[in-house]
């Protein structure tokens, strides 16, 4: 058995959304349905969205999928498609969107996943269960374009070193072979604080997956099917999603770049679409030593305004 998912940040989400009974939500990251749950018993109906069918499976079990009408509508999807999906549901317009971006820890610590380098597993990290995987990727990619992918998603300075070495072992299929050639590219020595196949992994599942496009496209969908007043929160998990959520609310709420500056003011941009709620919010210590995978969380919470959607740049 493995560890239920703990919510990360729920008492400051749910603070954030206030769901209030009637209201329509949106949870776009499903998961074990622990935002799902609270929403619902503050008598919001929720849309929940998600690419992994057993999330989606388990969401079946919640007595609110059986209420008439629903309360709890599953929809096995990318959160990208969730204008459609609603639009397909006959629904125009949303009271709140939560957004709790990354894996679970079903996902982490089921091995046959592949998404953990301690546990022995084949090189899968899709989410869908379907699809292109890490296998596919790591022994098809050209070395140039592995070494990018761990540069730009792992930030990982020593990408070259560990994109040759994965070539030069080809073809790898386990989490476990992948774990041990990163780790001797880097000359790792077991009991340093961090394992530096972390960095590899994450990289890997986030190009795999394509989150970080994912991402930009769901806060687009939030921002297309939000009412005025609409509410929405997102909870990031490292600096590469932090920054496009950030950049994403600075631009809806009307910051407007500095080079716009010197503009006249009708030039600087279309009216903002959101309101910043309040600052970014970090776990609390107490929530960190109770649960250590909410050590990274960032949530970041906003309110639409009844401005039209921004056209794309
Ligand atoms: C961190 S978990 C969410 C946990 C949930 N908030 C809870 O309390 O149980 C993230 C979930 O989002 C799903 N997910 C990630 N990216 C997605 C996407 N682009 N579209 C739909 N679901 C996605 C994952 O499959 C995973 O189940």
């Amino acid at each position: 058995m493995t560890a239920p998912h703990v919510p990360v940040l729920l008492d400051e989400v749910m603070a954030a959304l206030a769901p209030q009974p009637g209201d329509v939500i949106v949870d776009a990251t499903f998961g074990a349905g622990g935002y799902t749950r609270a929403i619902l018993d503050a008598g919001a109906t929720v849309h929940a969205f998600d690419r992994d069918p057993d999330a989606i499976a388990s969401g079946a079990r919640f007595p609110e999928t059986g209420e008439n009408p629903p309360r709890l509508i599953l929809h096995p999807r990318r959160f990208s498609e969730m204008v459609a999906a609603l639009t397909e549901a006959g629904v125009a317009r949303v009271d709140g969107v939560a957004m709790d971006i990354g894996v679970s820890s079903m996902q982490l610590d089921r091995a046959e996943r592949g998404f953990a380098f301690s546990a022995e597993g084949p090189l899968d990290m899709t989410m869908e269960r379907a699809g292109p995987n890490a296998a596919d990727f790591l022994n098809g990619a050209p070395e140039a374009e592995i070494a990018d992918v761990l540069w730009q998603y792992g930030e990982e300075r020593q990408s070259r070193r560990i994109a040759r070495a994965i070539v030069a072992a080809r073809p790898l299929s386990t989490t476990t072979e992948l774990a041990d050639v990163v780790r001797k590219a880097l000359g790792y020595r077991p009991g340093a604080p961090k394992d530096p196949a972390t960095r590899s992994f994450q990289a890997i599942r986030i190009h795999v997956n394509g989150e970080l496009n994912e991402l930009e496209e769901g806060l687009k969908g939030a921002e297309a099917v939000l009412k005025a007043g609409g509410r929405l929160a997102v909870v990031s998990f490292h600096s590469l999603e932090d920054r496009i959520v950030k950049r994403f609310l600075r631009e809806a709420a009307g910051a407007t770049a500095k080079a716009s500056r010197h503009l006249p003011e009708a030039a600087a941009g279309a009216a903002p679409t959101f309101e910043k709620l309040s600052k970014a919010i970090r776990p609390s210590d107490a929530e960190t030593l109770r649960n250590p995978r909410a050590r990274s969380a960032t949530l970041r919470a906003a309110i639409r305004t009844a401005a039209p959607v921004r056209k794309a740049a």
